[in-house]
C-alpha cells in the first residue's frame, strides 16, 4: 500500500504573491481560497503553503514571530479553516512550512531571552559571551551578510552575542535546551490538531550546531565575505546529533499524529539522504534536494540529470522516498534556467514538465511554472526584496565592485525571479491585486499569464494538466523501474519506466538545437503509442524519428504488453 504522498503531486504557494483579494497589495488566504478551484482544475493533491505565520516579513514569513497565529496581512486563523475546509472538500491535501532554527526577534521567546542571563527564555536562543577583546565568539559569517557579516550580534542589555545563521533580525533557536523542543512539539500538534495533512520543515539539516562553536577553516569567498567573517554552508549542516533530534519530533509528532513530513535538505545528497528517510529510521518521509537545481545552479546537462536521477532512484530502492522539483521560491525560474525564453519558451516549460511528472517521487510544483513563468531582472537595487540579493550586492560594491555590474550578476540568481506576482491575466499588475503589488510585477506579463495560455490546447498550463492526469492513469510513474538510454548523448534524455502491467517510453531534448535521435534496436523495434507530446507540431511517426526537434520532448507507451 502507497501513502497518500508518494502518489500526490505538491504544489507550492507563495502566499504573498499568489492572489490578493483586498487591494493591499499582497497575496492573502481568501484570495487562494477564490482561486483553489484553478489549482484542482490543474490536477494537483495538496498545497504547500510557505510561513503564513504572524511575521515582522524580513524574509517574508521565515521570520516567525508567532507560530500559532496567522500574519494578519494574509488573513485570520479563520481564513486559514477555511482554505484548509474547503481544499479538503476539493480533495486537496495541506502542508504546513515549518521554520524551526530561528524565530523572528520579535518573537516573544526572544523579547525575553534578551532581557537577562536569568530570564526564563534566556536558553531558548544560543547566546556567547564575547571573546578576550570583545570580538565575536567565531569567524562565522551570516547567509544574509548584513552588519559586519557576522553570524553573532552583539547584544547590550546582557553583554552577550546571539547566533544568527540567517538575518540580524533571525536569531538561531537552542535544540541543546529540551524546554524548548517540548514547545515545539507542542506548537507541530496543534498544527495537526488543526487538521493539517504535514510539514514542510524548513533548513532542518541546521538545527544541530557543531560543539564549542569552531572557527571555520573554509577560506573566504573574496567577493562577498566581510571583516574575515565566512559563509560555510557546512558548518551547521548534519552535524552529528541532527538525527536525534529529528527522530525526537518523529515519536512526539509525525508518527502519532500521522503527519507527512519533507524537510529542506541543505547538504543532503543521495548518499547520505536514506540516514534521514529510510522508514525505520523514523525521522523523515522525504527530503528536497538540491543536487540537481537550486539557486546556484546555473545549467542542467543531461548528463546530470541521468546521474542525479540514478543516484535517487536507488535511494528509494533502498527503503527512501524521492522528491522531484526544478523551483521554489528561492530559486530563479526553471524556464529561465533549464529551459529557454523567447521561442522555445513554451516548448522547454513543457519538456520541464514531462521530466518532472514522469520521473520516481514525489513531484513538488512551484506556482507560476504551469503558465511558464521566467524571471524577471528589475533595473534597479531598490526594487529587490530578497536578502541574499541586497546584502551580496551590498558586499560586492564595498569591494569595490561596479555596481550595474553586481546587478547584472546578481539578478539572475535573485529569489526575487520567483517571488514577483503571480500573473493571472493580461489586465494592470497581471490581475494579482487591484493596488500596488508589494514586489514589482513581471513586465512579460501581457504574454504570459494564465489567461491566456489556459486557452492553448498546446499551452504549458494544458500540458501540466494532461500530465498529472496521466500520473493517475498510470501507475507505473509511481512505481516502475527507471532505465536510462543514450547514457552518452549530450542533449537528448531517454528513459523508460516499467513495472509488470506498462512500459513507458520518455524522450526529451534539452537544447535549443535539433538532436540525432538513434535509439537501440530494443526500443525502435517496438509498437508505442504516444501519450504526451511536448512540442505536438514535431511528434510525427515514432518509427520514422532521426532527430528530435529543440526542445523536443514526448510520453510513449507501449501499446502491446
Ligand atoms: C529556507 C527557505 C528560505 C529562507 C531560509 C531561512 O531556505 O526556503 O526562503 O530564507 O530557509 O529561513
Ligand atoms: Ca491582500
Amino acid at each position: 500500500m502507497r501513502a497518500w504522498w508518494q502518489e500526490a503531486v505538491l504544489y507550492e504557494v507563495y502566499c504573498k504573491s499568489f492572489y490578493d483579494s483586498n487591494g493591499d497589495g499582497i497575496g492573502d488566504l481568501p484570495g487562494v481560497l477564490q482561486k483553489l478551484p484553478v489549482l484542482k482544475e490543474l490536477g494537483i493533491d495538496c498545497i504547500w503553503f510557505t510561513p503564513i505565520y504572524a511575521s515582522p516579513q524580513v524574509d517574508n514569513g521565515y521570520d516567525v514571530s508567532d507560530y500559532r497565529a496567522i500574519d494578519p496581512a494574509y488573513g485570520t486563523m479563520e481564513d486559514f479553516r477555511m482554505v484548509l475546509e474547503r481544499a479538503h472538500a476539493l480533495g486537496i491535501r495541506v502542508v504546513m512550512d515549518q521554520v524551526l532554527n530561528h524565530t523572528s526577534d520579535e518573537h516573544f521567546w526572544f523579547r525575553e531571552s534578551r532581557k537577562s542571563k536569568d530570564n526564563p527564555y534566556r536558553n531558548y536562543y544560543i547566546w556567547q559571551p564575547p571573546k578576550e577583546d570583545g570580538s565575536e565568539p567565531n569567524n562565522w559569517g551570516s547567509y544574509f551578510r548584513e552588519g559586519r557579516g557576522s553570524a553573532w550580534e552583539f547584544d547590550e542589555a546582557t553583554g552577550e552575542y546571539y547566533l544568527h545563521q540567517y538575518s540580524v533580525k533571525m536569531p538561531d533557536l537552542n535544540w541543546e535546551y529540551p524546554p524548548l523542543r517540548e514547545e515545539i512539539c507542542d506548537m507541530l500538534r496543534f498544527w495537526a490538531d488543526l487538521g493539517v495533512d504535514g510539514f514542510r520543515l524548513d533548513v532542518f539539516t541546521r538545527l544541530k550546531k557543531p560543539e564549542g562553536f569552531p572557527d571555520t577553516k573554509k577560506a573566504p569567498d573574496v567577493l562577498l565575505d566581510r571583516n574575515g567573517f565566512v559563509v560555510d554552508k557546512t558548518m551547521c549542516t548534519n552535524v552529528p546529533g541532527i538525527h536525534e533530534i529529528i527522530h525526537e519530533m518523529h515519536e512526539k509528532v509525525f508518527g502519532p499524529c500521522g503527519v507527512y513530513t519533507v524537510g529542506e535538505g541543505a547538504g543532503v545528497n543521495a548518499r547520505n539522504a536514506l540516514s534521514y528517510t529510510e522508514k525505520s529510521r523514523k525521522e523523515l518521509d522525504t527530503v528536497y534536494h538540491f543536487e540537481l537545481a537550486g539557486r546556484s545552479k546555473p545549467n542542467m546537462r543531461a548528463e546530470d540529470f541521468r546521474r542525479v536521477e540514478k543516484a535517487w532512484f536507488e535511494v528509494q530502492k533502498n527503503g527512501g522516498w524521492e522528491t522531484q522539483h526544478f523551483s521554489n521560491h528561492d530559486s530563479p525560474r526553471q524556464v529561465s534556467v533549464y529551459g529557454a525564453e523567447g521561442t522555445y519558451r513554451k516548448a522547454s516549460a513543457r519538456l520541464l514538465a514531462v521530466l518532472l511528472l514522469t520521473t520516481p517521487g514525489t513531484p513538488i510544483l512551484y506556482q507560476g511554472e504551469e503558465i511558464g513563468m521566467v524571471n524577471a531582472a528589475f533595473g534597479r537595487i531598490e526594487d529587490y526584496n530578497d536578502r541574499y540579493t541586497v546584502g551580496d550586492y551590498r558586499s560586492m560594491l564595498e569591494k569595490g565592485a561596479d555596481p550595474g555590474k553586481a546587478l547584472r550578476l546578481l539578478t539572475p540568481k535573485s529569489r526575487d525571479n520567483a517571488r514577483t506576482p503571480y500573473q493571472w491575466d493580461g489586465s494592470a499588475h497581471a490581475g494579482f491585486t487591484e493596488g500596488t503589488p508589494w514586489l514589482k510585477v513581471n513586465p512579460s506579463y501581457p504574454e504570459i499569464n494564465l489567461e491566456k495560455d489556459r486557452k492553448d490546447p498546446s499551452g504549458v498550463f494544458r500540458g501540466y494538466q494532461e500530465l498529472l492526469r496521466l500520473r493517475k492513469d498510470h501507475p507505473v510513474i509511481l512505481d516502475g523501474e527507471l532505465a536510462f538510454y543514450l547514457e552518452d548523448d549530450p542533449a537528448i534524455i531517454a528513459y523508460t519506466r516499467e513495472n509488470a502491467d506498462e512500459t513507458l517510453l520518455v524522450l526529451a531534448n534539452l537544447s535549443g538545437e535539433e538532436a540525432p535521435l538513434s535509439l537501440p534496436a530494443e526500443l525502435c523495434m517496438k509498437a508505442w503509442k504516444l501519450l504526451f507530446a511536448g512540442r505536438p507540431e514535431c511528434s510525427g511517426n515514432f518509427r520514422e524519428k532521426k532527430t528530435l526537434a529543440p526542445w523536443e520532448s514526448e510520453v510513449y507507451l507501449l501499446s502491446d504488453k
